[in-house]
């Protein structure tokens, strides 16, 4: 049974911050920024938009076209969780109007966990053929001020639904998966911002990917000739260039460039979208790619910090183009509102309030759903 990605849908904050500007900001060389890291721009949540709307404004599109329909499971990747119990999918389920018969649960394990929501889901629907699982992957990657990580901030979220006899994408069953208990990248509880040793994250994450591909071309069987394209994790693009390089060796910039390019269109301009990054490139690929890439077999890479990797792999559907929603997509990246420097600063210190009083939130632009407010200690969202 062929069980994968039916329908995928992105969505990312309506404000931008260029990373030209930050380099001005920060004394820096804009070339180390857009050249050295690979990014433009990044993505920059206002104080009323957050993981739930973000991740409900992705899903409401899978919605309006009827691929909701037959949900049972809601999965809600993220590392940027709203509250120590209650799942951010259940705030989900509330404003997407989903069925009372659906299991809603929240997932952990920093980047990686979105493809851990794929894999169960795929779990679940090889049980129930006719039931559908909708993830959702959706974060704001939060570092300190002036440290070597601002230039890797950024957000998004990815909703897409698992079914069988998917229109986008099969998921292939070998797998190669690595982990290992390493302080690469972290975030305590009391903090809002990440901690990371970036350089270590850099190796780790190779040390992963070679792991895990190694033990997926043993179990497939499979060489890197075997694929059209590869996505991996994306937390800046240079990154997802060096991790191909690592495995094809000598790799001239022209192939590279053919085999990685497009899925590194959208993350270039939204940043670091943690769990949904690697999910962000392959609906960046799927959109952007010039050929058709029906039949085709794609390599993905999902890595999350702390850590755990893994190595899968897709066939693209014949006729996945008629399921795509390239042109919202690119509508919404190419309407986004360029911030000032003041303005990034600003908003990066509009704190959630923790006392629990009254607390009604300016109102920025956001895609239809808000966060609208606080009271008595409970998130308020609002449709806009
Ligand atoms: P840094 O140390 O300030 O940067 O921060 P650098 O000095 O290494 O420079 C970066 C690149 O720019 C280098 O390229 C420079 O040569 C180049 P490389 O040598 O590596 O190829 N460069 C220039 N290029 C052109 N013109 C110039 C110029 N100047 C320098 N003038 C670092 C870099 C990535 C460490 C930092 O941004 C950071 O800490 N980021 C956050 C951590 C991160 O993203 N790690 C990635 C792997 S871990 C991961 O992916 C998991 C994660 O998503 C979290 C999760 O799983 O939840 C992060």
């Amino acid at each position: 049974m062929n069980i994968g990605i039916d329908q995928i849908s992105f969505y990312t904050s309506q404000y931008f911050l260029d990373l030209r500007t930050l380099a001005e900001a920060r004394g820096v060389d804009p070339d180390k920024y857009v050249i050295g890291i690979g990014q433009s721009t990044m993505g920059i949540p206002p104080p009323d938009e957050d993981v739930v709307t973000m991740a409900a404004s992705a899903a409401v599109q899978l919605k309006e076209r009827g691929a909701l329909d037959g949900v049972e499971t809601l999965l809600f990747a993220t590392e940027s969780g709203v509250d120590q119990s209650k799942a951010a999918g259940m705030f989900v389920h509330g404003l997407l109007g989903l069925p009372e018969r659906c299991r809603v649960v929240e997932l952990k394990q920093a980047c990686y966990s979105a493809t851990a929501a794929l894999r169960m889901a795929m779990g679940l629907v090889a049980m129930r053929p006719k039931s559908k699982v909708l993830v959702i992957a959706s974060d704001i990657a939060r570092y300190e001020l002036g440290s070597p990580g601002e230039s890797t901030q950024g957000c998004g979220a990815v909703a897409f639904t698992i079914s069988a006899d998917p229109r986008v994408l099969s998921i292939d069953p070998e797998a190669g998966f690595y982990a290992d208990d390493v302080m690469d990248f972290w975030r305590p509880n009391y903090l809002s911002e990440a901690q990371v040793n970036g350089k270590y994250s850099m190796l780790i994450y190779i040390k992963a990917l070679k792991a895990a591909w190694k033990q997926y071309a043993e179990e497939s069987g499979r060489s890197l000739d075997d694929f059209a394209r590869f996505c991996y994790h994306i937390p800046f693009t240079r990154m997802a260039a060096k991790a191909h390089q690592k495995l094809a060796r000598g790799i001239s910039d022209e192939d590279l460039e053919k085999v990685i390019g497009e899925s590194l269109i959208y993350s270039r301009e939204a940043g670091n979208c943690y769990t949904a990054s690697l999910y962000v490139g392959i609906t960046s690929l799927l959109d952007n790619a010039a050929e058709d890439l029906s039949g085709k077999r794609i390599g993905l890479y999902s890595y999350g910090s702390g850590c755990v990797g893994e190595f899968f792999s897709g066939v693209v559907r014949p006729g996945y183009r008629d399921a795509l929603l390239t042109d919202e997509h690119q509508t919404l990246l190419s309407e986004r509102v360029e911030l000032t420097f003041q303005q990034y600063e600003d908003i990066y210190h509009y704190g959630i309030p923790t006392d629990g009083g009254e607390h009604v939130f300016p109102q920025y632009r956001t895609g239809p759903f808000r966060f609208a407010g606080m009271e008595s200690h409970k998130r308020i969202y609002e449709r806009v």
